[in-house]
């Protein structure tokens, strides 16, 4: 026999039930989100965090030829200027992908400047996107053997060509016995960047003879007439470019500078951006190089939890600060329709049980018990979203949403699906024992619990090839609302 105090509130927990309008017969939700505003580009602390930067390098003094390419690395995150590897940035869990992978080259380098008279002192570049340095043999100006190096660097689209003089190293230890340096590139650079003029001191001290000092003569510059479009990162779309203008569009999440034009770089970034809780996971960037007073200073990923075009890539630059090689890229998604906007049974307000892109399926004895509705009210975003729960609150059976289609994937590779779900229809009393499951293949993956506004939720799967989706709850009046819903490759 339950005590008198418990029967109270079971009482009044069923006047609150009888109370409630269930979603089926258009019901006002218990509380909806505030509005928000989709943010967009912060194009003042970009330029100011360009300004702060130093990405330019040259040949090292001191350092052996032929070493490794390093990996893109990061020079700022968000307006901070930082030193670190892109996997130290990625929140979490994204693949690593292949590294140094710039695209097919061209042949084709010209001279782009030549160096000053034999015997004239001369200075070397020091620009972005220093890749490694080799020496060639120096019995002649060697330009052709260091263009054939250059072609089996990867990223590799310029060269500096210099003899530098009173280099111990290059002249006693190194085994070429070569002072002609061939220094590569990863973008284009021109004669005013000739700013490095040696005056190091390589000698060792000998009594109180005067070391002499490195200098550099004959530094000339050899490139192709642009950097090498770039292979599309896997689990992207090419959307515009390359052109001259910068994203600025809404769902921006931040940015970060490389050390090159690295389109799998800023992917890695984007994959593992971390998620906004309005907008979810990353779902697009905007790779461009920062020209400041004409010399490449930086390269930027912007980074957007919605998908942009070239409609909005309108910022060209602000001060010296020019946008280039400015492309969009947007992350693939492999679930048709997650945000059931696709469902246009009507113009207000209406139900379905399935419709081309997703089925509901009911309990047994079920009714109405995984519905897709077009009300804007229920949605995330636009008017369609999909409720677990009988619609009409008929019976507390659970139902289960599953996309018409299974998921193309590719067998064996890393997945992310993300969600957005909302339990608060019935108000936190009785939303407090809402439920549902994200199912794979029959397996369950994540889920949510408890009374919530819409709010983001995520799942790591595998592929197969052929995946089976599914969401599985609501036991009316505990409703829950799904929408927006990607599968993105993590
Ligand atoms: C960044 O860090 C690496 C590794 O610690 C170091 O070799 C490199 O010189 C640093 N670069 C700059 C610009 O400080
Ligand atoms: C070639 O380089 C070696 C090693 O630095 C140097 O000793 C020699 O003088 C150079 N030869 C010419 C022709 O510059
Ligand atoms: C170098 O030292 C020697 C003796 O150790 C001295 O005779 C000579 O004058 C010195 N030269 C210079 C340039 O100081
Ligand atoms: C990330 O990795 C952790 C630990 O391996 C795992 O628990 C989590 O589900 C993963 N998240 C995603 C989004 O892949």
């Amino acid at each position: 026999m339950p005590s008198p105090k418990r029967l109270l509130a079971l009482a009044a927990l069923l006047v609150s039930a009888t109370a409630i309008v269930p979603p089926g017969q258009q019901g006002s939700p218990d509380q909806t989100a505030d509005d928000f505003t989709n943010p967009t580009p912060d194009n003042d602390l970009i330029a100011q965090t360009a300004g702060q930067v130093d990405q330019k390098s040259s040949a090292p003094v001191d350092a052996p030829p032929n070493a490794d390419v390093p990996a893109t690395s990061v020079t700022a995150v968000d307006g901070t200027v930082t030193n670190t590897t892109i996997a130290a940035v990625s929140a979490a869990n994204s693949t690593r992908r292949d590294v140094g992978r710039f695209g097919k080259r061209q042949s084709g380098f010209k001279q782009l400047f030549a160096g000053l008279d034999k015997g004239v002192h001369d200075a070397s570049i020091e620009g972005t996107a220093y890749l490694t340095y080799t020496v060639v043999n120096n019995a002649t100006y060697n330009v052709d053997a260091c263009l054939s190096w250059c072609a089996g660097i990867q990223g590799c689209v310029f060269v500096n060509v210099y003899y530098e003089f009173n280099n111990y190293l290059l002249d006693f230890v190194f085994g070429e016995k070569s002072n002609l340096k061939c220094a590569a590139y990863g973008d284009l650079h021109s004669a005013v960047e000739k700013t490095n003029f040696g005056g190091q001191a390589s000698y060792p001290q000998v009594g109180n003879e005067t070391v002499p000092l490195t200098y550099i003569t004959q530094s000339s510059g050899w490139g192709l007439d642009s950097l090498v479009d770039p292979d599309t990162p896997d689990g992207y779309d090419l959307v515009f470019g390359p052109t001259n203008g910068a994203n600025n569009a809404p769902g921006y999440m931040g940015f970060a500078f490389i050390d090159k034009y690295d389109v799998n770089a800023c992917a890695q970034l984007c994959n593992g951006r971390g998620v906004d809780p309005n907008g979810g996971g990353c779902a697009y960037f905007n790779i461009w190089r920062a020209v400041v007073n004409g010399n490449p200073t930086t390269y930027t990923c912007s980074m957007y939890y919605l998908v942009a075009d070239e409609s909005t890539a309108v910022n060209y630059g602000q001060g010296d600060l020019v946008v280039t090689l400015s492309r969009g890229y947007a992350r693939k998604n492999y679930l048709t329709d997650g945000g059931f906007e696709g469902y246009s049974g009507c113009s207000g307000f209406c139900f379905t049980d399935s419709y081309a892109n997703w089925v509901g399926t009911s309990a047994p004895g079920g009714q109405h018990d995984a519905t897709i509705f077009y009300f804007s009210p229920y949605a995330h975003n636009g008017h369609g979203s999909g409720l677990l729960g009988s619609a009409f609150g008929t019976d507390n059976k659970v139902g289960t949403l599953s996309p018409a289609q299974p998921i193309q994937t590719k067998n064996g590779a890393n997945y992310v699906v993300q969600c957005f779900v909302n339990s608060a229809f019935s108000g936190s009393q009785l939303e407090a024992s809402a439920k549902m499951d994200i199912m794979w293949n029959g397996v369950r993956v994540g889920g949510t619990s408890g009374y919530q506004l819409y709010t983001f939720v995520e799942a790591a799967v595998t592929g197969t090839g052929s995946d089976k989706l599914s969401f599985v709850g609501g036991a009316a009046p505990a409703w829950v609302f799904i929408d927006d819903c990607v599968i993105y490759e993590a």
